[in-house]
């Protein structure tokens, strides 16, 4: 009897806001429970109206699980601006109840809708990241900094916390069509959207940011296209710098001729002084810094445009660490050579295929493992048309470890086997003798336990035949102890 009136009857659910995600998750769970197929449901957001049927009680002593993949790629979609988007999600949930593994059916049509959405959400919240620019106004006494942003979907409140973190200690609003932000140092507060004229068009930092701009565009580097699918056009009318890149690019041919010319063989031996003292490790404040990723994909995507050293200028690519989320083990080398600068991926040059070969021997699978580097940039010196590798500084290993701190913290891992000095310094603050130290277990003080060994470079190095030999067998013995650790 009451189930024949549910099927009559039409839900019509009202969602405080757009982005009311507890409010769909309660309403979805009892409607689910309740048996209230999705065609019976509609979705509305804001308040007003009468006449609506809530959604029903749901049955005593039912309930409902879904996998967590599922609640986490609900959360960011409700930030979709897509209206659909509570009933495809709905849709999904009451599917889920007789297929639980809907998630992993890649070619169904709606789980392949809810990924793009999901994507382009998170695509949304990085150019977010990576776009606003702040002006400054004063408000009496004191100061305010402005950002006029417009998003293509409603994430301004899924992103001020990371702008709360990121300038805590300044007074900001960033404004939106839909919806502004307000951080006052100490509260963070949110208000109706606001039009853009509302935002300042310019200050004074503005002309130093531009100097700046033009100073570190690098015509050698230029690719268009690439350039165009980082920073869309639609962003560009909101950067100060986008009136200089039309210039800057059509002069890029001449100016990237001129710049090989004029190319010191190598650099000035006080060159890496003065970068230390002027580019300290806070200088990466114009982009993502993957403080809040909340996966390695995420951190790797935010790790793209590092600025924290400049050894981004001359690198091809960010060669960010590779592997699962939740490795047993995670491999830490020095910086990516030549090879893994063009490819984008550590471990495939000659190093590479030592350590693969020598890995394989005491039967790690690498495939298992998270296999990175204490320094995510190619460091070289060019010589003729060579690059030839050039270690990095104390400084550069210092800047880097915000990323390695980071793959660390989301991985957790069993064992680290630091790869080499460098490794071990970016992983234990401090010079360690490899060679009296290796096959050792250092436990750190946030309690991972790091296993120290020789880089595989080392091997390739050694010119005489029986001491290569002899260091390579030591190298897999290390290898032996690592499996062995983790087989314990
Ligand atoms: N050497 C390293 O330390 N890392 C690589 O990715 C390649 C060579």
């Amino acid at each position: 009897m009451h189930r024949a009136l549910l099927d009559l009857s039409t839900h019509t659910i009202r969602l405080a806001d757009e982005t009311d995600f507890a409010g769909w998750r309660d309403a979805a769970r009892r409607l689910a429970l309740a048996g209230v197929q999705p065609e019976e449901v509609a979705w509305i957001v804001g308040s007003g109206g009468a006449g609506e049927h809530g959604p029903p009680q749901p049955p005593v002593g039912k309930s409902l699980t879904v996998p967590r993949e599922f609640v986490d790629r609900a959360e960011t979609i409700i930030c979709h601006s897509d209206p659909e988007r509570f009933s495809l999600l709905y849709r999904m949930l009451w599917r889920m109840r007789d297929e639980p593994s809907l998630l992993k059916i890649a070619s169904d049509p709606e789980v392949r809708c809810s990924e793009a959405m999901e994507k382009s959400v998170r695509r949304d919240i990085h150019k977010m990241r990576a776009f606003v620019r702040f002006r400054k106004i004063s408000e009496g006494e004191d100061e305010r900094y402005i950002a006029w942003f417009e998003p293509d979907h409603f994430i301004v409140e899924r992103n001020a916390p990371f702008f709360v973190r990121r300038f805590a200690g300044m007074r900001w609003s960033i404004l939106t069509p839909c919806l502004c932000a307000h951080w006052d140092t100490g509260e963070l507060t949110f208000a109706p959207g606001a039009e853009k004229r509302d935002a300042p068009a310019d200050d004074a930092a503005e002309e130093l940011w531009l100097t700046y701009y033009e100073n570190i565009f690098n015509p050698a580097r230029l690719k268009t296209n690439a350039m165009q699918k980082e920073m869309p056009k639609k962003y560009w009318r909101n950067l100060p710098e986008a009136p200089l890149i039309p210039a800057l690019v059509a002069g890029a041919e001449t100016a990237s001729r001129e710049m090989i010319a004029k190319m010191p063989t190598a650099p000035a031996p006080h060159h890496a002084k003065l970068q230390a003292r002027h580019w300290p490790a806070s200088a990466s404040i114009q982009g993502d810094d993957g403080a809040d990723a909340a996966s390695i994909v995420e951190l790797r995507e935010a790790a793209k445009s590092c600025r924290r050293c400049p050894l981004w200028r001359d690198a091809t690519q960010t060669v960010f660490g590779e592997g699962p989320d939740n490795p047993r083990v995670v491999f830490v080398g020095e910086q990516p050579g030549d090879q893994e600068d063009i490819a984008g991926k550590p471990f495939v040059g000659p190093a590479g295929k030592v350590f693969d070969a020598v890995l394989d021997e005491a039967q790690i699978d690498r495939r298992k493992t998270y296999v990175t580097n204490a320094v995510k940039h190619f460091k070289f010196e060019p010589r003729g048309k060579r690059r030839i590798h050039s270690k990095p500084n104390a400084g550069e290993i210092q800047a880097c470890r915000w990323w390695l701190d980071k793959e660390l913290a989301l991985t957790k891992p069993d064992l680290i086997v630091a790869l080499g000095a460098t490794a071990a310094q970016a992983l234990l603050g401090e010079a360690i003798p490899i060679t009296r130290m290796r096959g050792q277990v250092v436990t750190r003080d946030d309690g991972l336990r790091v296993f120290l060994t020789i880089h595989p470079s080392f091997i390739l190095r050694i010119r005489e035949q029986g001491e290569k030999d002899a260091e390579r067998t030591r190298f897999l013995q290390d290898m032996l102890a690592v499996k062995e650790f983790l087989a314990n």
